[in-house]
């Protein structure tokens, strides 16, 4: 789908998720959602807790799992995914403790194996992914799927593409701090979700949205993989489509 701006295109996103969330409320389920950080989602997340704060929306029923964090980080450092979930949706909403989760960029490295087989079962025992929020890397990975990621990929530690720590730096105090490395869902636990909605919005996006949409599917551009999955839509903004 295609938005006059970003701001619009995160409406119509979170007024489905508020929809199906409702839905559930109805027959008292549970509604498992599978969030992104990044600048992207920054609007849908503003617009889940106004529905909240102006509208009522309750989130006691919602599970959430985060794609990805960098590796190694404390969860209350300024560039953590971890706090940016927390300051930018989960403080403000009735979400119950203990429903949401990050990967934890805090493990020993001999334990993060096992976490993320962990990860990767909590997610199925919640009952999968109803639907995946995801961004797009200017290199097209998805979470921190970089290029070349197999489509048969779990939650597992990763290395970061040196292109990603560019494109990451501004948020920390130079090159030098950004970490090697992170934590994050793979390739196929992504594509368990039943529905995924990729959000993109700018210029800067514009040659990388070409390519996943109208590219053949490759595992150089992560993201064209998922011309493969049964239920996936873009919403983009004009801008991000310039290209197509
Ligand atoms: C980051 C994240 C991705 C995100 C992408 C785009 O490195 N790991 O999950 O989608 O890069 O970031 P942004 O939304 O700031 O453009």
């Amino acid at each position: 789908d295609i938005h006059p701006t970003a701001k619009e295109g995160s409406r119509a996103v979170a007024q489905e998720i508020a929809a199906l969330i409702k839905s559930r409320q109805a027959t008292n389920q549970k509604v498992v959602l599978g969030l992104a950080t990044g600048s992207t989602p920054k609007y849908l997340y503003a617009e889940l807790i106004r529905l909240h704060k102006e509208e009522g929306l309750s989130f006691k029923n919602v599970v959430t799992f985060n794609l990805d964090e960098y590796y190694p980080i404390e969860p209350d450092a300024l560039q953590s995914y971890n706090r940016f979930m927390r300051e930018q949706l989960l403080n403000h909403i009735d979400i119950p403790e203990g429903n949401y989760f990050i990967p934890d960029g805090t493990v020993p490295k001999e334990k993060v194996k096992e976490y993320c087989a962990d990860y990767e079962r909590r997610v199925e025992e919640a009952g999968g992914i109803d639907i995946q929020i995801l961004g797009i890397g200017t290199n097209g990975h998805i979470g921190f799927n970089e290029p070349g990621s197999s489509l048969s990929s779990h939650t597992r530690l990763v290395t970061l593409d040196n292109s990603t720590r560019m494109a990451n730096a501004f948020e920390f105090a130079n090159m030098s701090q950004v970490p090697r490395l992170a934590i994050t869902m793979g390739l196929s636990t992504i594509f368990k979700a039943k529905r995924i909605v990729l959000l993109a919005w700018g210029t800067h996006k514009a040659k990388i949205v070409r390519r996943a949409v109208e590219g053949h599917s490759t595992d150089q551009v992560p993201a064209s993989l998922l011309q493969q999955h049964p239920d996936c839509k873009f919403v983009i903004d004009e801008q991000a489509a310039e290209e197509l």
